[in-house]
């Protein structure tokens, strides 16, 4: 028998109330995609540098756990941090930045395992004789790179071999072994930690030119004679004053051209304090430049950003009466270069102010057969204070909340609501609050997907 058919008025009432439904309850805000899911996206990563006593700052922490799908240390695997003493090895920072990543699902660029800079006093005052430099070498590349094995998509293996007219670097290993130094270490690195793709580094290579003939000429010669290379890292530390690197598309061609990989690996473009509009304008459009450069070429994979706020960049210190040099402020707001970056990429300008005022970074630390323990932080984005405020998030599975902290936390279903506690509503820009509860759960336990502050989806990481 069929089943009663519903009549047409009946019919056009059920029409007319999901109308009504549709008009008067506003979608879900879906939160803008990041700069990592757009270079996603066209099938490349999106990174920055960090560094270890950063890591501290939840605001910052939030941004750069959600913001980019790959990090590289910044100085704690170099060869100072990690054999500061010989045959003394230490990879306690380095290790917290690759646990930061993968609790972020990112990927790191490990940096760097051969470079003149950062180098202890007994490498480079030992007075080793070749034998000998070459043994402690191969033994720092193995230990580090083997210590790391498996957790890096990248090695920077040698980092900055070269002078600006294209002659090798007159550094202890180049002065005591020559360029056979190169291929040592990468040779070691591949057998320490074969899924690692190794690289070449260096500065002022970003355009064409002589030093960049002189890297180019290498790395033909190393791929001649089979050495494993996997890749060349462009640093792109550019700055206003000197101008956008020349051709920069056909010097990435050229390298990919050879059979590597290319990455632009520590773009940073500095200006001439103060920073103005105009100033700011120029710097949007050569990120915007780079990033056009880089997605042309099939083979650059992706970019990183030398940190991305000018709150922890290092130019200041380095190059003084300059700075401003990466997408956001020093308050952690986006700068026009931030746009640009997104409209590269493929994205639209989407400010994350007004559609992700909030960041929550949700982490269970600790978990148990039937329970587990939650750390949320949540982070205003936003330009102005928020004052009171109310937390909402689902869980995916049957998560009971069964007691919290810092926040009045209730439940219905799934629904989760944490309301801010007596001390903790206000929250000026780039504040946080830390709140936290403990929950029982069967099954899995799935991290909720989306979380909304006052009603505005908020940018989960
Ligand atoms: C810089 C770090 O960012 C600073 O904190 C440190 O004091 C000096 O080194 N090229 C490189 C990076 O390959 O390792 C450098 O990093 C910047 C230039």
């Amino acid at each position: 028998m069929l089943p009663p058919r519903p009549s047409q008025p009946l019919l056009a009432l059920v029409f007319a109330l999901a109308l009504l439904v549709a008009l008067v309850v506003p979608p879900a805000q879906a939160a803008e995609p990041t700069l990592g899911e757009l270079a996603a996206a066209k099938g490349r990563y999106f990174g920055s540098a960090t560094d270890n006593p950063e890591l501290t700052d939840a605001p910052y922490v939030a941004i750069l756990g959600s913001e980019f799908n790959s990090i590289t240390p910044g100085n704690s695997m170099k060869w100072d941090a990690t054999e500061p003493q010989r045959g003394q090895f230490s990879f306690a920072r380095g290790d917290e930045v690759v646990a930061l990543a993968q609790r972020n699902s990112q990927r790191v660029r490990g940096h760097t395992l051969v470079w003149h800079s950062q180098l202890p006093g007994w490498v480079s005052n030992g007075g080793f004789p070749a034998t000998e430099l070459r043994s402690i070498l191969q033994n720092h590349v193995t230990t580090v790179a083997t210590h790391f094995k498996g957790k890096l998509a990248h090695w920077d293996v040698v980092n900055e071999p070269f002078n600006e007219d294209g002659t090798f670097r007159d550094s202890v290993f180049y002065r005591t072994l020559g360029q056979s130094y190169i291929a040592d270490a990468l040779r070691a690195a591949r057998a320490a930690d074969p899924a690692a793709k190794l690289y070449i580094n260096d500065y002022n290579t970003d355009g064409l030119g002589a030093k960049s003939d002189g890297m180019y000429n290498l790395v033909k010669s190393l791929k001649a004679q089979g050495v494993p290379i996997d890749g060349v890292g462009f640093q792109g530390h550019l700055a206003l004053q000197y101008g956008f690197p020349y051709k920069m598309q056909e010097n990435l061609r050229r390298f990919a051209d050879l059979g590597v990989d290319v990455a632009i690996t520590e773009l940073d473009i500095r200006m001439n304090l103060p920073a103005d509009a105009t100033k700011l304008a120029t710097q949007a459009t050569w990120y915007s430049d780079v990033t056009k450069a880089c997605l042309a070429v099939s083979r650059c994979v992706g970019i990183t950003i030398w940190d991305y706020t000018d709150k922890y960049s290092w130019i200041p210190s380095v190059f003084p009466g300059e700075g401003a040099a990466l997408p956001y402020d020093e308050n952690l707001r986006p700068k026009p270069a931030y746009n640009a970056l997104r409209t590269a990429l493929g994205g639209t300008p989407g400010d994350p102010g007004p559609t992700a005022a909030c960041a929550v970074a949700y982490k269970v630390e600790s978990q148990w057969n039937a329970g587990f323990t939650a750390a949320v932080t949540v982070t205003n984005r936003g330009t102005t204070p928020i004052n009171g405020w109310r937390l909402t998030f689902a869980f995916p599975g049957d998560q009971k909340v069964t007691q919290g902290w810092n926040a009045g936390w209730s439940q219905t279903g799934r629904d989760v609501t944490a309301a801010n506690a007596s001390w903790n509503g206000t929250l000026a820009a780039g504040a946080s609050a830390s709140i936290g509860f403990n929950a029982s759960y069967t099954g899995t336990n799935a991290a909720p997907a989306t979380f909304a502050l006052n009603g505005t989806a908020c940018r989960a990481s």
